[in-house]
């Protein structure tokens, strides 16, 4: 029996003993961590989650040959060479390239996973999820937890602070995906998550309906919308290795597809 549980926010870690959990998934779908699996599914070399501007410019000036990405009001960065529309992660742009990503709520939540993790384990597994690699990452976490044991956290970026309905639903669907490898012992998190996925209508609806996703469809990013909406179409699992996110291996007879 594999004990799962989902943070509603990244400020639920402040209390939570983080260290419990083996593997931990943070979720943006709109959009930073679909647009981490589109870059590594181009071929990135890797994606350096950054809570700032800043801290993403310093890596430039370390003379780094980086690409700088992400935004601020969900518009590139002045200055970037990409914003965060997973879109302009195409293969001809990104393959071989390592990219500093600093988005206002997705990359905040990995280094806050990082920072409430720091009492913790060092073997802790952190993954970038999203609706694009649902299965896959379900897939993963099921595994590591299999293999090193611990529980499995769903940690969801929301949107400044507040609760996002996408995120949950994304939650939800990879909950479901878990319980394709067995029985699952829900925390309260989980068990909230998996009521809102029941009750969910497509996951289209389910992301333009949401408080984000009508500010990126006021903004003009429709295509954006369509593109995150798309369920376990990709095998592509971002990792955290050494604070970079890079691909983990795709497991042999993987196949794309629904749970
Ligand atoms: C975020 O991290 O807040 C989002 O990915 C914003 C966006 O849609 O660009």
């Amino acid at each position: 029996m594999l004990y799962v549980d989902v943070a509603l926010l990244p400020a639920e870690l402040e209390a939570m003993p983080l260290a419990r959990f083996g593997a931990v998934a943070v979720i943006d779908v709109l959009r930073a961590t679909t647009t981490m699996v589109a870059a590594l599914e181009n071929g990135a070399r890797g994606v350096v989650p950054v809570a700032t501007p800043a801290e993403a410019w310093a890596w430039r000036a370390a003379g780094g040959p980086v690409l700088l990405g992400g935004e601020r009001g969900a518009r590139r960065v002045p200055g970037f060479d990409l914003g965060n529309s997973p879109l302009e992660y195409r293969r001809e742009t990104v393959a071989g390239r390592l990219i500093v990503l600093t988005t206002t709520n997705g990359t905040r939540a990995f280094r806050r996973v990082l920072g409430a993790g720091e009492a913790g384990s060092n073997s802790q597994e952190i993954i970038a999820a999203c609706l694009r690699n649902a299965q896959a990452a379900a897939r993963h976490l099921w595994r590591q937890a299999e293999a090193a044991g611990g529980d499995v956290l769903l940690v969801c970026a929301g949107t400044d602070g507040w609760f996002s309905a996408e995120d949950a639903y994304c939650a939800a669907m990879i909950l479901e995906c878990l319980r394709e490898h067995g029985p699952l012992e829900q925390g309260d998190g989980a068990r909230a998550a998996a009521r809102l996925g029941a009750q969910a209508a497509d996951p289209r609806e389910e992301l333009a309906g949401s408080r984000h996703g009508q500010r990126l469809l006021a903004l003009g990013f429709h295509q954006d919308v369509e593109y995150c909406a798309a369920l376990s179409v990709s095998q592509v699992v971002p990792r955290l290795d050494s604070g970079v996110l890079v691909a983990a291996g795709t497991p042999a007879g993987a196949e794309a597809g629904a749970c």
